[in-house]
C-alpha cells in the first residue's frame, strides 16, 4: 500500500473523521475506515516519559478531560484521562492512543500521515521514536511524513529516504514554498498546501515540476469539487464520507 499505488486523489481523513467521532482517537480511525478513507492523518507528541501518543494539541485541555501541557503529563497520566466526553457521552471512555496502537488497529488497512508536531518540546527525541516504530512495524511502504516545520522533513528524508515526505505550508505561504527553491530543496516531492491557497494555477506548477499536491483542510464541498476538477492529489477532510460522495458524483 505504497503512497503511489493510493488511486488519486487519496481522501486523508484528518486526525480520523474528526466530523462524526473525537479526534485522533482509535474510533475516528476506524470510523475513517468505514467512511470509505483511504488514509488517516494523525499528531504525533512525546508524554513527560517519552511514549509517542497521538494528539493534536500541546495541551490537554480541549480533546480530554485534563487539564495543563502533555509533556509534563507521564503516559500513564495521560492514559487515565477520557478523550471522547468532550466530543460525545457515545465516546465516553475513549483513550489518547500511542502511535503503536494505531498501527496495530488500523495499518493493514490505511494509508498514514504522520504529522510530527515537535513545534514546542524537544525535537529530535520525537523524530527518533516515530522513525523507530515505523522500522519495528515494517510500516515504510504505508506512511508519509509532514511536518509544518522545515528540520523535521530534512531529518526524516535523511534517516528514511524511501519513505515520502511532504512539507506543510501554512496559511499564505503556499506560494512562496511552491516556487522558491528554498521550499523545492526540503521536500521536492510533496507540498502541503492550505486550501483557500491552493490555485489552479498553483497545482499545475507543482505538477510540472513532478511534485504531488496534499490540500488541507478541506470540508466544503465546493472546494472538493474545485480540487478535484484540477487533479489534487490528496485532500485531508474531517469528513471522508462527503469527500467520497462528491468524488463519486463527478
Ligand atoms: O496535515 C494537515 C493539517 O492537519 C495541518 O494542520 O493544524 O490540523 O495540524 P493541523
Amino acid at each position: 500500500m505504497t503512497l503511489e499505488s493510493l488511486p488519486k486523489p487519496v481522501l486523508f481523513a484528518h486526525r480520523g473523521a474528526k466530523a462524526h467521532a473525537p479526534e485522533n482517537t482509535l474510533s475516528s480511525f476506524r470510523l475513517a475506515v468505514e467512511h470509505g478513507a483511504d488514509a488517516i492523518e494523525l499528531d504525533v507528541k512525546l508524554t513527560a516519559d517519552g511514549e509517542v501518543v497521538v494528539l493534536h494539541d500541546t495541551t490537554l485541555d480541549r480533546t480530554t478531560n485534563g487539564h495543563g501541557l502533555l509533556k509534563d503529563h507521564s503516559f500513564a497520566q495521560v492514559r487515565a484521562l477520557d478523550a471522547g466526553s468532550w466530543f460525545s457521552a457515545d465516546f465516553a471512555g475513549e483513550k489518547v492512543p500511542t502511535l503503536a496502537e494505531v498501527f496495530e488497529a488500523v495499518g493493514q488497512q490505511l494509508f498514514i500521515n504522520i504529522e510530527l508536531t515537535n513545534y514546542t518540546t524537544p525535537r529530535d527525541a520525537l523524530v527518533e521514536k516515530v522513525v523507530d516504530l515505523v522500522r519495528q512495524y515494517h510500516m515504510e511502504e504505508s506512511v508519509l511524513f509532514s511536518s509544518f516545520l522545515s528540520l523535521n522533513i530534512l531529518k526524516v528524508r535523511r534517516w528514511m529516504p524511501d519513505v515520502p515526505a511532504g512539507l506543510l505550508a501554512d496559511v499564505g505561504w503556499a506560494g512562496f514554498l511552491a516556487r522558491s527553491p528554498f521550499g523545492r530543496r526540503i521536500a521536492p516531492a510533496i507540498l502541503h498546501p492550505y486550501v483557500a491557497d491552493t490555485t489552479t494555477e498553483l497545482i499545475a506548477a507543482q505538477h510540472r515540476l513532478g511534485r504531488r499536491v496534499h490540500v488541507w483542510t478541506v470540508n466544503d464541498p465546493e472546494d472538493m469539487r474545485r480540487l478535484f476538477r484540477d487533479g489534487v492529489d490528496g485532500i485531508f477532510t474531517d469528513d471522508p464520507r462527503l469527500a467520497r460522495q462528491i468524488l463519486t458524483e463527478q
